[in-house]
């Protein structure tokens, strides 16, 4: 089960930190905030309360028995959770792992752009004949992933490969252009809930799929974010991660610390950054308020990786501007260790690494940069993973996505809708010369600066 450290956020370590009176005084909102979550249960909770989609992803496994790889194809909420759950799950160099050491699971690659040299790098790099690939959009009409399925299905035809055979669909139940097209060539389709947004849906057949295909327990990761939402229900605010986390990230806003990083010390817990700095962003950055009112809010989420980062942006955290608050991800079990071995014994310098393991020194560095920040007066808390597995990996998941429904209602915006993507997407459709969109086209200004 994961640890959840919040002393580096009160006044007690941090001067001019928030302090409990002000938890204590919100505590009424967050209680509001939860029974509301308890009583409407949001899709992304429903979905783990029972086992309707656990099951629609096992009724297909034995088709993944006759392909090596799997290729999601993708964007934002229909990739994330999938790269996240591969790269904290599986060792990170899984896709270079014969099929033995794999024991017969698949290789996972995700296809969430549409830069032609990075597309072309992995179409190369997989026998297509041996390749599933799964088209997941929820709308089901996305540039990108249309695009990219477009060319996918090419390369299945050019092979003269038959689509049913290599496709499967995850879409809305009823809407959008893939789900058309599964009906029409009775293309296998999975659905995701009506009311389970991307950046909400990596528990849903988005992320499903491709973790059973590469032997990870989905079962598990269902039994570690029900707990989350258990504790997150039943828990007293002072026991409560997901109240906590929100509320303590609002407060801080509040004083002008306007960017969330989160820092990981462990290149696989890094991937579970990225999947949060989507969530965070796109769920509380809004210009309107649920009543309407202009407000323009939101926190910035940032990415880092310790001890990399350490190098690169702890200057500008330490001494830079007091606009931050920080989140430390933490192991205390690497899948594998490395010992330092004892050579050039005769410089001193090198005699403290001498024996140690690197898990003792990056945990350490860890330790370090907190206890810096902390001195420095920099909030931070840190969420500690006695092990990266299946339970603790979908706590983590469950614990944010209540985070961000209770700072939604903090933030007092609807953290399910993302108004502020539809405007480029429209403009984009304008330029590619999609029919209905052309007065989204640009116009040209005279004054331009080119320089
Ligand atoms: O969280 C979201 O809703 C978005 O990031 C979507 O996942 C993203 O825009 C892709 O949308 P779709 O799954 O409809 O292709």
């Amino acid at each position: 089960m994961l640890k959840f450290d919040f002393t580096n956020i009160f006044n007690s370590n941090i001067p001019n930190g928030i302090n409990k009176a002000e938890i204590e005084k919100n505590k009424n909102v967050l209680k509001d905030s939860i029974q509301k979550i308890e009583n409407n249960k949001p899709g992304f909770v429903e979905l783990v309360l029972n086992r309707k989609w656990i099951d629609s992803v096992l009724d297909v496994k034995d088709i993944l028995r006759n392909f090596e790889n799997l290729v999601v194809v993708g964007i934002g909420g229909s990739a994330l959770g999938n790269i996240a759950l591969q790269n904290t799950l599986r060792p990170l160099n899984w896709n270079n792992l014969s099929k033995e050491e794999r024991n017969g699971n698949l290789r996972i690659f995700v296809i969430d752009n549409v830069d032609p040299d990075y597309v072309s790098s992995i179409l190369d790099s997989i026998d297509i004949k041996k390749t599933l690939f799964n088209i997941i959009s929820k709308s089901g009409s996305t540039a990108e992933a249309m695009a990219n399925y477009l060319i996918v299905r090419g390369l299945i035809e050019t092979n003269g490969l038959s689509p049913k055979k290599h496709l499967i669909f995850t879409t809305d139940p009823q809407k959008g252009v893939l789900r058309k097209i599964a009906q029409e060539e009775e293309i296998l389709t999975l659905e995701i809930p009506e009311n389970v947004g991307g950046r909400f849906s990596v528990l849903s057949p988005v992320g499903l799929l491709s973790a059973m295909a590469a032997g990870i327990n989905i079962d598990e990761l269902y039994e570690g974010a029900k707990y989350a939402y258990k504790r997150t229900i039943n828990e007293d605010i002072w026991n409560n991660p997901s109240a906590l986390i929100a509320l303590t990230h609002y407060l801080y806003y509040l004083k002008g610390r306007n960017i969330s990083v989160m820092m990981a010390y462990s290149n696989k817990l890094y991937y579970l950054a990225d999947w949060y700095r989507q969530l965070w962003a796109e769920s509380l950055g809004k210009a309107f308020s649920k009543d309407g009112k202009e407000i323009h809010v939101g926190q910035t989420p940032v990415k880092a990786l310790g001890a990399i980062d350490q190098h690169s942006q702890i200057q500008l955290y330490n001494e830079g501007p007091d606009d931050k608050i920080i989140t430390f991800l933490k192991t205390e079990t690497f899948e594998r260790e490395i010992k330092i071995p004892y050579i050039h014994l005769n410089e001193k310098s090198l005699n403290y690494l001498h024996g140690k393991s690197l898990s003792q020194l990056l945990n350490n560095e860890l330790l370090g940069t907190e206890t810096a920040l902390a001195q420095n007066g920099k909030p931070s808390l840190r969420i500690t993973f006695p092990k990266i597995n299946e339970f603790s990996v979908g706590e983590f998941f469950m614990y944010y996505e209540l985070a961000t429904a209770i700072a939604g209602d903090l933030f007092n915006v609807n953290p399910y809708d993302q108004p502020g993507v539809e405007l480029g997407k429209k403009i984009t459709y304008a330029l590619m010369g999609r029919e209905g969109y052309e007065d989204y086209k640009p116009n040209v200004s005279n004054e331009r600066i080119e320089i």
